[in-house]
């Protein structure tokens, strides 16, 4: 994405307000239904200089909205995705009553449940995904066979993937076939990936906790506002409502 300095696009402005997402930000702009300082544009790579533009959505002045942190356990069979050609349930059936519009934080693949946080707070969004800050992610991991010792400390030590060799991981043994994983990166099916590299494949898999946050006792299907600590301990900023 370019930024100007002080400057962004009408499109990042709109989808910014918290009204939607960066693709109906561009629709609505096309549709004529934004102006600056009183004229209607439709281009949505428009610059604006918030000291100097004034911008009205339907003839009203954007408002700044809150930041809005939640904690959804998405089910299998969801996708990560806000709208899908497909026509697959997402994670935004799950989350209707929320008036902002939030991102995932990360992607889980649409076989995988568990913890998933949206927000719209890109820079805490940023923070948690960058594998720079090294915020682990935990999986809990049924594989299709018991895995053997040997295979524990590949996973341990990092394996070989075609996109790079993983980082060491936190791997330990549980019940059976199982196996918890807390990796520092979020690569593409990472997981399952790993798995299949040490001779084995995943029949399920749940993220259970993302840096110190766990899914606690939220249903699966349920979202839930993070609260203060958890934002702060995640290095968000505490909500002002
Ligand atoms: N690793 C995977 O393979 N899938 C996910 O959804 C998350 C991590």
């Amino acid at each position: 994405m370019q930024t100007k300095s002080g400057q962004k696009t009408l499109e990042r402005v709109i989808s910014k307000a918290g009204l939607g997402s960066r693709t109906q930000a561009r629709s609505w702009i096309h549709a004529g239904r934004v102006r600056v300082n009183g004229k209607i544009v439709e281009n949505p790579d428009h610059w604006i200089d918030f000291d100097r533009d004034r911008v009205l959505f339907d003839d009203k002045p954007l408002q700044v909205r809150d930041r809005v942190y939640l904690l959804l356990n998405k089910p299998a069979g969801y996708i990560t995705t806000f709208k899908d050609p497909e026509r697959r349930p997402t994670v935004y059936d799950l989350i209707t009553g929320v008036d902002t519009f939030v991102s995932p934080v990360g992607r889980l693949d649409l076989e995988t449940s568990g913890l998933l946080i949206l927000t719209n707070d890109t820079q805490f969004a940023e923070r948690l995904t960058n594998p720079d800050h090294r915020i682990s992610k935990t999986y809990l991991v049924r594989c299709e066979s018991v895995l053997p010792d040997g295979a524990l400390e590949q996973l341990r030590r990092g394996v070989s993937l075609n996109d790079g060799p993983t980082r060491p991981a936190e791997v330990r043994r549980r019940e059976g076939t199982e196996v918890e994983i807390a990796i520092t990166e979020g690569r593409n099916r990472q997981v399952r990936r790993m798995i299949e590299a040490v001779g084995s494949k995943v029949a399920d898999l749940r993220r259970v906790r993302i840096g110190g946050l766990g899914i606690g006792g939220l249903a699966e299907g349920s979202w839930r506002e993070l609260n203060a600590g958890e934002i702060g301990a995640l290095g968000g900023r505490e909500v002002r409502r």
